[in-house]
């Protein structure tokens, strides 16, 4: 009897075969296994979606004898671009920091380039859809859940921590999600007001959004780097120069549009799939589903923009200038929530060691530490923002402290927002650091000798005399603190409190060696030296998770607080087959993915 039954639930299994994902396979499919599809199947796939199926063509298989996989361009060319953020935004595959693709194939001499590695399609996804339809998107996702295909998303491939590639997947690239309209009566859904919104396709970059938005004298909340895009930034909250006014890019959407794992389109708003539309603004990015478009809200041109700063560093090689340095750093750090409240954005970076950058008259062995403060004003003078500094530096030991002041300027709004894709030039090499949301509890109302600890203990590094940046970026304050609860996606709760999104970048990585073990030391490195320290300065505060550690330790904590539970929830609601992976995503410790054997598989 119990046979008998055992052959019938096999039968049953086995009339539901095709596609074979009734049973929970314990890995997702890779080309070695059986249930991987035919060339055939690919093939129908392809005419499915209107011929936009891409076999991955890594840029650099140029370099490699007889360009193994036939792509287009020639290696020098592809070497010279390798380091531009807008290069890579280009190919269908190529992501900015190919550690996190396995080095699977890169140009000779690059960072992660290694004489006996090759090239292969290894970490790189196995197809691309060149989405021009949401169709398109629609049919190839849920072709790829049915199959138990692991699906990842690309827009520029920008990702600081390798969230828009994947061994053995099925690649949908946004690049052509392109459309830019405004609609200056756009009636808020379940309303009866209007709001001035740009409806934007998810494959535009903050350049063309910006410019276009130009055009109608007008601007919106996005990041500071014009190759930036949209999909990316603003799923895990967006901060850019306007954040510190009008809170995040996440808090200025009224409405998205989005394909789901499983092939449906949703609308999501305050009236309708308002779970999605939550979990979206703030922990989307390739782990809902895939967003098409925006629609975001435009704010007036700011008018009276100032720009100015200054820099310092120790005025001699001694304990005395050392320690006044640390307590002019802990004084400016402790000023920035009165700066930020004022009206000014920016950011505050400092470097200690070989990370220090020299001065005229310095001796190259006293680089003991930099700081660069660069502000930038709205509604406000020349002179009031002269005022600000000076009255800041004179807080300073001027003896042991050496002080420029920055030319201060009046400029255009404009002027800092127009794109220059090539001044974004730190790709193609290893990026991982670690971040933290810090407001007044922990810049001000602590003893300034505890500040200083602080500091010096976030600034050590891995590498002796090897140095670190720590990079403050003012843009919470008012701006995220004032965002009506309404307007709240899942972005931590920490972001309501901050001021500052703060970036530690003492951990360096070993670019040749294998990937997987380099990225796993610099993970543990992080996790023993550096997170230890934020969880005593701040510890209920989180993490920004664009610039923030994939491999966290307490990634549920700093990427999520207490909103986890909801959007695990979620996720398994509108991904149920987990699709869609990526490091430290709602829902991935259910996996484990091995850069080794590219393979993605439940824990
Ligand atoms: C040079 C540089 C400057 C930066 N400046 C800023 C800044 O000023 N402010 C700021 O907040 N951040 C900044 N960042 C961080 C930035 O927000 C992240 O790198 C972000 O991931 C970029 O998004 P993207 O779409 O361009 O990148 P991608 O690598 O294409 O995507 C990033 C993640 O989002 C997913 N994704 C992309 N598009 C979609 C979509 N349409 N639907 C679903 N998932 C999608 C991908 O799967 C991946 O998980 C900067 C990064 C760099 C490299
Ligand atoms: C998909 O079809 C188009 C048009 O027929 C073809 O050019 C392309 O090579 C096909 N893609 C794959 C992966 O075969
Ligand atoms: C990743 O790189 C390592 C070391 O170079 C190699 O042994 C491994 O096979 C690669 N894995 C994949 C999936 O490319
Ligand atoms: C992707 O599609 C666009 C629009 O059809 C086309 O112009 C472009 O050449 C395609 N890119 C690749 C790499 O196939
Ligand atoms: C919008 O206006 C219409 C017509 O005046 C009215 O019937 C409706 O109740 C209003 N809706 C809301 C949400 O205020
Ligand atoms: C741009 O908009 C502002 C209001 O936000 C207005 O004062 C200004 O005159 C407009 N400029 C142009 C050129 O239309
Ligand atoms: C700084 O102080 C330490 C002891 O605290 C001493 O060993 C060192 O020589 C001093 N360095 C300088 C440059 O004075
Ligand atoms: C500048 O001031 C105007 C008028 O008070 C205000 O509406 C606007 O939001 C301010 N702009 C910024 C960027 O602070
Ligand atoms: C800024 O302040 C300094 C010091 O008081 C003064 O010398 C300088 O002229 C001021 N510059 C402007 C533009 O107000
Ligand atoms: C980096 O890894 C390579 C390969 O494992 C090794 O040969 C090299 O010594 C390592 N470099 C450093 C600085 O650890």
């Amino acid at each position: 009897m119990l046979s008998f039954l055992h052959v019938e639930v096999f039968y049953l299994l086995a009339l539901a075969a095709l596609p074979a994902t009734c049973v929970t396979q314990h890995c997702k499919a890779s080309p070695g296994d059986s249930t991987w599809p035919s060339i055939n199947e690919w093939n129908s796939l392809n005419q499915s979606i209107h011929g936009t199926l891409i076999r991955t063509a890594p840029a650099a298989s140029p370099c490699y004898p007889g360009n193994p996989f036939g792509a287009p361009g020639n290696c020098p060319t592809v070497k010279d671009h390798w380091s531009y953020a807008a290069y890579h935004a280009m190919w269908p595959e190529s992501v900015d920091y190919s550690i996190y693709a396995n080095n699977s194939c890169v140009p000779p001499g690059v960072d992660g380039y290694s004489t006996d590695k090759g090239c292969s399609i290894g970490g790189l996804p196995q197809y691309i859809v060149n989405a021009t339809t949401e169709q398109h998107i629609a049919t190839a996702m849920k072709w790829a859940s049915d199959r138990n295909i692991r699906i990842t998303v690309k827009g520029t491939g920008h990702d600081l921590g390798g969230r828009s590639t994947g061994a053995y997947a099925l690649s949908i690239w946004t690049h052509n999600f392109k459309h830019i309209e405004r609609k200056s009566n756009w009636r808020l859904p379940g309303t009866n007001t209007t709001a001035d919104v740009v409806v934007c396709g998810s494959g535009n970059n903050w350049g063309s959004v910006y410019t276009a938005v130009h055009k109608m004298n007008r601007t919106v909340v996005g990041g500071e780097d014009a190759t930036v895009g949209l999909g990316g930034l603003i799923q895990n909250g967006g901060h850019g120069l306007l954040s510190s006014h009008y809170g995040l890019a996440s808090d200025q959407v009224y409405q998205l549009t989005m394909i789901t794992s499983e092939g449906e389109r949703l609308v999501a708003n305050d009236i309708q799939n308002q779970d999605i539309f939550w979990a979206i603004r703030g922990a989307g990015g390739g782990q809902y589903g895939v967003v098409t478009e925006f629609v975001m809200r435009t704010h007036p041109v700011p008018e009276n923009v100032v720009a100015g700063g200054f820099s310092f560093y120790p005025s001699q090689n001694s304990n005395a200038s050392e320690i006044a340095s640390w307590t002019a750093l802990a004084e400016v750090a402790a000023h920035i929530p009165d700066l930020m409240d004022i009206g000014y954005t920016g950011t505050v970076m400092v470097r200690t060691e070989k990370k220090a950058i020299s001065y005229p008259g310095q001796e190259e062995e006293s680089y003991i530490s930099s700081a660069i403060i660069s502000l930038t004003g709205f509604n406000i003078t020349v002179q009031r923002m002269n005022d600000t500094l000076n009255k800041l530096v004179a807080q300073f030991d001027s003896e042991h402290v050496n002080i420029n002041i920055q030319a201060l300027s009046s400029k255009s709004y404009w002027s800092s927002t127009k794109p220059n894709p090539m001044a974004s030039a730190s790709a193609g090499a290893v990026s991982l650091m670690t971040s933290r949301l810090l407001g007044r509890r922990e810049l001000c109302d602590i003893p300034k000798e505890r500040l200083v600890t602080y500091l010096q203990e976030i600034m050590v590094s891995n590498k002796p005399n090897g140095g670190s940046m720590l990079l403050f970026g003012l843009q919470g304050g008012k701006g995220t603190a004032h965002v009506p609860k309404s307007r709240h996606g899942s972005v931590h709760p920490a972001w309501r409190s901050a001021y500052t999104h703060t970036m530690a970048y003492g951990v360096s990585v070993n670019a040749t060696g294998d990937p997987s073990q380099s990225l796993k030391a610099g993970a543990d490195w992080l996790n023993a030296a550096l997170e230890p320290v934020w969880q005593k300065w701040a510890p209920e505060s989180g993490s920004y998770m664009n610039e923030g550690n994939p491999f966290s330790s307490n990634w549920k904590h700093d990427f999520y607080g207490d909103n986890y539970d909801r959007l695990l929830e979620i996720k398994h609601k509108y991904d149920p087959q987990g699709s869609l992976f990526v490091w430290s995503g709602v829902g991935s410790d259910e996996w484990n993915y091995d850069l080794n054997s590219g393979l993605l598989c439940r824990v």
